[in-house]
């Protein structure tokens, strides 16, 4: 039997193994790997990010009656982390080594302070509420789409 916290914590793994491979890349200057890695952990992240924000945070939420608390910080530092992204984007298009560099230290501690308090702090509250709902919650998140909601 998985938790949320087994769960979420090895997908934070995997973005972070493809982060790393695609830096070693460009670090090297070897842009034709740097791209196909960053778009793997861009689509890795894209769909990190939507299993939380689509059904993780409101599932939270909706047990909690906490919408303003961590989920809401936790969403912020989404969009700061999406903004990152898509300038790194612009970086390993261009083969800009050192202003990809200097956006994956930065997008780097970004993302370890968020996963470790989602590691420490939202994902153990989440197993502790929602454990009686952890298999639909773990089917729904593998299953979510990473196209934006409609409005
Ligand atoms: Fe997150
Ligand atoms: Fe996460």
């Amino acid at each position: 039997m998985s938790t949320i916290l087994d769960f979420m914590g090895g997908d934070h793994r995997a973005c972070d193994d493809l982060f790393a491979a695609a830096e070693d890349a460009a670090a090297q200057k070897n842009w034709d790997s740097a791209r196909s890695l960053f778009e793997r952990f861009q689509a890795a992240m894209a769909h990190h990010l939507a299993m939380e924000e689509k059904v993780l945070f409101p599932a939270f939420e909706a047990r909690t009656g906490m919408s303003m608390g961590p989920t809401q910080v936790m969403r912020m530092e989404h969009g700061q982390m999406r903004d990152l992204i898509q300038e790194m984007a612009g970086a390993v298009a261009s083969a800009d080594h050192d202003r990809y560099l200097g956006l994956s230290e930065t997008l780097n501690m970004l993302m370890q302070q968020h996963n470790l308090k989602e590691e420490n702090v939202l994902y153990p509250m989440s197993d502790q509420v929602l454990g009686g709902e952890l298999d639909d919650l773990l089917r729904s998140m593998e299953a979510v789409s990473t196209e934006p909601e409609a409005p």
